[in-house]
């Protein structure tokens, strides 16, 4: 269906351009590159990093901003996170692993070219963290030692031992809650993280402790940010 379309679109080119061979085999060869490519492609010709960037900033770039969906929370700072993990989101979107259906949709138009240059782009924009962190206190003292955090997000929680591992210092804690409540959650066709990781951890904590843990970890400096891109409104 994909390659059909290319092919009718590179044939409509070939013939409303007046025929030098030259110009006429131009679309052709794209077609053919466009076709052999493993997932959905936009037709020949690749997108800007600003179209391809414009379709995320009315969330991600703006301070603050609301989601409302599955319960009210902001929109997560992608600015600063790694651009392996931001690939790994996207693809776990694509693929239904995350259920999230706003984010699915807009994964699901998106080539594997798009996210590699879309998690480069906000990559580059982290921003100076401490080496490490405020030692939690108390009751989150334990949480976090039972979880062993630290273990796999990086001592400062920003520098994670995989770099397909988010950094979390400092993101958002009404988020991470809700994403932590959703690694909890199965059979839901609308919420929900299937990520064995993650599952197993945030299943060993009552949501009061995941709401204590996300505090904490959401009131430490870290890398993330959210960079609003004037240029592009
Ligand atoms: C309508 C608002 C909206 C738009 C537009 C949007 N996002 Fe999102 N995005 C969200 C919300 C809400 C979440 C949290 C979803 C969840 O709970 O898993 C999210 C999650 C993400 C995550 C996972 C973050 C993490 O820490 O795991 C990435 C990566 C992401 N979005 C990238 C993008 C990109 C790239 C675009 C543009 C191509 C985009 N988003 C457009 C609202 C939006
Ligand atoms: C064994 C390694 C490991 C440990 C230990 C671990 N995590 Fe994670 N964490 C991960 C991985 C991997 C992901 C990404 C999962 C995915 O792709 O959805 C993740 C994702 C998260 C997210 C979602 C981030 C986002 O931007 O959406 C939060 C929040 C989180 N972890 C918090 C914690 C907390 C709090 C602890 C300690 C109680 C902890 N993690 C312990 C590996 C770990």
């Amino acid at each position: 269906m994909n390659k059909l379309l290319t092919l009718l679109f590179a044939l409509g080119v070939a013939c409303a351009t007046s025929t030098s061979f030259a110009q006429a085999s131009a679309p052709a060869a794209a077609a053919k590159s466009a076709a052999s490519a493993p997932a959905p492609q936009a037709p020949a010709g690749a997108k800007s990093l600003e179209a391809k960037i414009a379709m995320c900033i009315g969330c991600h770039g703006i301070k603050g901003y609301q989601a409302s969906f599955p319960e009210v929370h902001k929109v997560p700072m992608i600015s600063g996170q790694g651009a392996k993990y931001i690939a790994a989101a996207l693809n776990a979107y694509r693929a239904g692993d995350r259920k999230h259906p706003t984010m699915r949709g807009i994964a699901s138009s998106l080539s594997d070219q798009d996210i590699t240059d879309i998690a480069n782009f906000y990559a580059s924009q982290a921003v100076a963290a401490p080496a490490t962190v405020k030692e939690p206190t108390g009751n989150v003292a334990e949480l976090v030692k039972k979880g062993n955090c630290a273990a796999c997000h990086g001592p400062n929680l920003s520098k994670p031992i995989d770099p397909s591992y988010p950094k979390i210092a400092g993101q958002y804690s009404d988020y991470m809650f809700v994403v932590l409540k959703a690694y909890k959650t199965e059979n839901n066709p609308s919420v929900g993280r299937s990520n064995g990781v993650m599952g197993a951890i945030a299943k060993q904590f009552s949501n009061a402790e995941l709401k204590a843990l996300a505090s904490y970890v959401g009131s430490l400096d870290g890398e993330l940010t959210v960079h609003p891109e004037p240029k592009f409104r």
